[in-house]
């Protein structure tokens, strides 16, 4: 089972950006530690990290016939991005929203999401541990659909 991790704007800085709300890990310890708990899963996630909407719509479009699910933090682009809403809507790939803050709990232009009604889920507010939960939520989901089809 192979998972497309996405990271979007300004989540290269993770370590040193916004301690308090983000965390001091890096997106270099997150991925480490998805790439370990994807192992423990039997799965493989492969990880891609832009501050360029494009690209991540690009690596979207690419992972058609190759990924088996998307797990996507796509930082502001959450809340201005009809493009990369329109971008899962198009491959059909089951796709997981992450945010590291409770994006629900902060100001209010952050409470909307233009891409959660297009995944499967959302995992907000849980620090980098987000990603795991989502991680973990996403396999699971995507075994019990193969064991039903
Ligand atoms: C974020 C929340 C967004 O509102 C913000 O713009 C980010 C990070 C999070 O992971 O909490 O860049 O996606």
């Amino acid at each position: 089972m192979r998972i497309l991790v996405l990271h979007g704007p300004n989540l290269n800085l993770l370590g040193t950006r916004e301690v308090s709300i983000y965390g001091d890990q890096t997106l270099a310890d997150i991925d480490a530690h998805l790439a370990k708990v994807a192992r423990e899963l039997g799965a493989e996630v492969e990880c891609f990290q832009s501050n360029h909407e494009g690209a991540l719509i690009d690596a979207i479009h690419a992972a058609r016939g190759k990924t088996d699910g998307l797990l996507l933090n796509p930082g502001a682009l959450t809340h201005t991005s009809i493009a990369l809403r329109d971008a899962i809507a198009g491959v059909q790939i089951p796709a997981v929203e992450v945010h590291l803050s409770n994006i629900h709990a902060r100001e209010p232009f952050r409470h909307t999401s233009y891409l959660a009604p297009m995944c499967v889920g959302q995992i907000s507010g849980f620090g980098a541990r987000s990603y795991e939960l989502a991680l973990r939520g996403l396999v699971e989901l995507l075994r019990e659909r193969a064991s039903k089809s």
